[in-house]
């Protein structure tokens, strides 16, 4: 699903024109949720301060003994993020990490050509990536095939509202893997830095016909009654073909850590509030805003929170705490993000991207186009072609999937059990 690009300009301007006859009380609403939000703000701040984190944790044997609280669970919706601890121990994940450091090594990867950059990474130590574009080393597939993580994402995707009467938006028991790449970063790395963003695109939240439908209540005088895991509509919303769009259906963006990691080591930082993105989603229709700007939204591009349209918001940006080998990190496709720019620590960070794609008509057929990648060694299909892995002998190959990586590949018919 994809939307018209040749005339956004007017597009935009038709779409407020519209929005405002439709809700006149924006401008109230907004004012009512900006005040919400400011005191959501000041508590992620005053926890800050206080040195502890409002991340909600969880720990993998609460969710395998049906332990977890509801008051972890009205935190997981409220912040949009958790964390899951102790998915796997020290010793796989670790065991993990050595393995693909192994990979990386004995396949010369730092000392291939990159097509796209027309360079070797290893004719500059600091442009050796930090992000390697790897799919198919036999941790990360054991990593996305493994039963430890059925359980993490059908406990997740369980507190999205995937059915409703009849329809079944998607299931939250079987996953169509989303295979993407790894993260070693490297004491010291400035290359990653990523500014504050949302991912899953940015015009096409306002334009696309799906899209509207999900944020309806935004623009309906309701912004009370939005509920961002309400999973009607989300698994069929537009997209505009890019490199830095997913072109599946996330219920959870997430990854894996191989290494320990905290503030200062490079790490993930997120605005935790499920209000963020109704801030982002009214703001364009304020005064101050010119009639044709959807403030930070470039076809193509995530979406950037920037000082200049979402200052208020900035201030509820926090690092993520320390997490150790074997823990996951999982935050809401509408939750603001970014990478702190600097690693400033001693230690590798390494993750393993691994989120929840659960199974619905998108990432099925995303699959299909996946499953040729598998074969072959290339690149994974929203990625860059790189295909650096064609030529390695040590990749994973079908005899190294289980019934269930086996399901979850496509490669059966009982997709994702
Ligand atoms: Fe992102």
């Amino acid at each position: 699903m994809s939307i018209d690009t040749t005339n956004l300009v007017e597009q935009i301007i038709a779409l407020k024109r519209r929005i405002h006859k439709q809700c006149p009380n924006l401008k109230t609403q907004f004012k009512e949720l900006e005040a919400v939000l400011s005191k959501e703000i000041d508590s992620i701040q005053v926890t800050k301060e206080k040195g502890d984190s409002i991340i909600p944790e969880i720990n993998f044997s609460d969710i395998v003994n049906n332990h977890v609280n509801d008051s972890t669970i009205r935190a997981v919706k409220r912040r949009g993020c958790t964390i899951v601890r102790n998915v796997f121990s020290d010793n796989q994940a670790s065991r993990w990490y050595e393995e693909l450091e192994s990979y990386l090594e004995t396949n010369g990867f730092y000392y291939q050509k990159d097509p796209e950059l027309d360079n070797y990474f290893s004719d500059l130590k600091a442009d050796k990536p930090q992000i390697c574009a790897i799919y198919w080393s036999k941790a990360q597939v054991n990593a996305r095939q493994s039963p430890n993580l059925v359980k993490v994402r059908s406990f997740l995707n369980r507190l999205w509202n995937y059915q409703e009467n009849e329809k079944l938006h998607f299931d939250p028991d079987r996953e169509c893997s989303y295979v993407d790449r790894v993260r070693l970063r490297r004491p010291g790395d400035t290359t990653l830095g990523l500014s504050p963003h949302i991912d899953g695109g940015s015009v096409e939240r306002w334009l696309g016909e799906n899209y509207q439908k999900v944020y309806h209540s935004l623009f309906s005088s309701n912004w009370q009654g939005f509920n961002p895991f309400n999973g009607a509509y989300r698994p069929e919303v537009e997209g505009i073909d890019s490199p830095a769009v997913c072109r599946a259906f996330r219920t959870w963006q997430g990854w894996t850590a191989l290494t320990k990691q905290g503030p200062g080591d490079g790490t993930l930082q997120l605005i935790p509030t499920t209000l963020g993105i109704s801030y982002v989603m009214l703001r364009p229709f304020q005064d101050d805003v010119p009639e044709e700007i959807l403030c930070g939204a470039t076809e193509g591009r995530a979406q950037a929170i920037t000082d200049v349209w979402h200052h208020p918001l900035l201030r509820g940006l926090i690092s993520i705490p320390m997490v150790y080998p074997g823990d996951t990190v999982w935050w809401h496709p509408d939750l603001i993000h970014s990478v702190e720019q600097k690693h400033s620590g001693s230690g590798v960070s390494s993750v393993l991207y691994i989120g929840s794609t659960p199974r619905c008509e998108r990432n099925i057929s995303y699959l299909e186009r996946q499953k040729q990648s598998f074969i072959e060694g290339r690149s994974a299909p929203d990625f860059a072609p790189e295909d650096f892995e064609v030529n390695y002998p040590n990749r994973a190959s079908m005899a190294d999937l289980t019934e269930l990586g086996k399901q979850q590949m496509g490669f059966l018919s009982k997709v994702g059990s």
